[in-house]
């Protein structure tokens, strides 16, 4: 018999036996289904070569209905909410008490890896499913909810985490009228996904602070330090803020053979200089701060080299033709640190050297600020049950991943999961405004991310789905505790 095998019908009523097969921390369930979801999910994609789920697109919707089915295989109750989020609950000892939530998001960036916010739903589902084999679930002192959110990248309108910021409460009713790049509105786009649309139906989403008792979620790292450290989990500390901006230069468009170069205002070299002077401005503020202090781990490459990180990732000209001068340019600009002074002032500064550029060079320039979140710190006691659960769930793999878990074996019993900063954002972020916030991250492979060569290695993923399992065994040893 084997694990993970043709476990039909009548092999049902072996299953729990079966899933903890020859001693080893079920396998089958923790580690290969998931690996083989994420795969299923990674091959849901609006594009033929590569992948892409962006906020209520086709293939979003149908990774919804995809995650939804697994919910319910996993024995949760299921529905999608009005702004597209995919929920499984199940209500524990006492539905009445304060839910754990758990959850990730299921949109993903242009060209993606597999794992981020897939694997944070996935290893949820995984955890929640053992417990509920295992008979555990009923007894759980607090229902559990499952959350796929339906937006946490903002690629398609700049605006992250509409998902969880309905769910937090947070959610601006002037985020309806925010228009992409076809003009769609986010409100349009929700009724034409059959949603309502309207700020009831979205401000009729915020969970009451009293019904929930905490959010948790499983990330991939994003970065190279578990890697660097031979580690596969660590745990979140803090998350740096961030603001996205959108630049617009206009100037005057016309023909790239008659024009002289003294008597163009072409807003393309307006954007080029801006761009230059967004890196030294960025670069200096590192500096004058004096890079990253503290006990906690950037868990970038750039966070660990100073604290602020700005990226010039999309830039569009209007006509796009060799032979035309632009008429218009547009930017973003997205500007990251733990110090939300810091993060002000720096795009204060950057704004005020754009608008100078543009003035010295007689172009048009329009900045609006289409993000902001600011820094938040991750709830020190559920860190600290997440940081014993990955403890304990490194320590029972350890016989089966010697070859892949630390670097120095002989330091295994001394090891813990270490606490980083993200420098990256998650839907925890939104979260925190509502609940304490916990998180656990995942080693990936060459800290790569937002990338095709996303990687995380099966055994990884396994440590991350039992730790999170081991977390919910520990609250509910707790309570057992509690009523002896
Ligand atoms: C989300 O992945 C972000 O940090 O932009
Ligand atoms: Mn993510
Ligand atoms: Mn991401």
């Amino acid at each position: 018999l084997e694990c993970g095998g043709p476990t039909k019908s009548v092999l049902r009523g072996l299953r729990t036996c079966c899933i903890e097969w020859r001693g080893t921390p079920y396998q089958a369930l923790l580690r290969d289904e998931v690996v083989a979801r994420l795969k299923q999910l990674g091959n849901v994609s609006d594009a033929n070569d590569f992948l892409q789920r962006t906020f209520l697109s086709p293939a979003a919707v149908k990774a919804g209905h995809l995650i939804e089915a697994w919910m319910q295989d996993a024995g949760l109750l299921t529905w999608v909410d009005d702004i597209g989020n995919v929920h499984g609950r199940l209500e524990g000892a006492n539905v009445s008490a304060p839910a754990l939530l758990l959850g990730s998001h299921l949109d993903t960036v242009i060209d993606a890896g597999y794992y981020d916010g897939a694997l944070g739903i996935l290893t949820a589902i995984a955890a929640v499913k053992v417990l509920n084999r295992e008979g555990k679930s009923h007894l759980f002192p607090h229902p559990i909810e499952i959350i796929a959110f339906s937006d946490e990248e903002g690629v398609r309108f700049q605006t992250t985490f509409l998902g969880s910021q309905a769910v937090a409460g947070t959610f601006q009713p002037h985020m309806l009228d925010v228009a992409d790049k076809r003009g769609i509105t986010v409100g349009a786009a929700l009724q034409s996904a059959s949603f309502e649309g309207t700020v009831e139906s979205v401000e009729k989403l915020k969970y009451d602070p009293a019904s929930v008792w905490g959010y948790v979620e499983v990330h991939i790292e994003q970065g190279p330090v578990l890697e660097a450290q031979g580690l596969p989990l660590g745990v979140v500390e803090a998350i740096a803020g961030q603001t996205r901006l959108m630049v617009t230069i206009q100037g005057s468009q016309g023909h790239a053979g008659t024009v002289p170069m003294n008597l163009r205002k072409d807003p393309m070299p307006a954007a080029a200089q801006s761009i230059v002077a967004i890196e030294q401005l960025c670069t200096h503020s590192e500096k004058a701060s004096g890079g990253s202090h503290g006990t906690s781990t950037m868990s970038t490459a750039a966070n660990s080299a100073g604290n602020i990180v700005c990226t010039v990732g999309e830039i569009h000209s209007w006509p796009g033709a060799s032979n035309v001068i632009p008429g218009e340019v547009i930017f973003t600009v997205d500007v990251r640190t733990k110090d939300d002074s810091l993060r002000e002032h720096t795009v204060v500064s950057i704004e005020h050297s754009i608008q100078t550029i543009c003035k010295g060079r007689g172009v048009t320039c329009t900045i609006e600020r289409k993000h902001e979140a600011a820094a938040m710190s991750c709830g020190p006691g559920l860190s600290d049950r997440l940081q014993a659960a990955a403890l304990t769930a490194m320590q029972e793999l350890h016989p089966f991943q010697r070859s892949v878990s630390v670097v120095d074996q002989s330091q295994y019993d001394t090891i813990s999961a270490p606490m980083l900063v993200s420098g990256a954002g998650h839907d925890a972020m939104a979260m925190s405004h509502l609940t304490q916030v916990g998180m656990l991250f995942v080693r990936c492979t060459g800290g790569i991310s937002h990338s095709p060569a996303e990687h995380v290695l099966d055994d990884d993923i396994w440590a991350s789905s039992l730790a999170l399992l081991r977390f919910m065994e520990g609250v509910l040893g707790d309570l057992s505790f509690l009523n002896m």
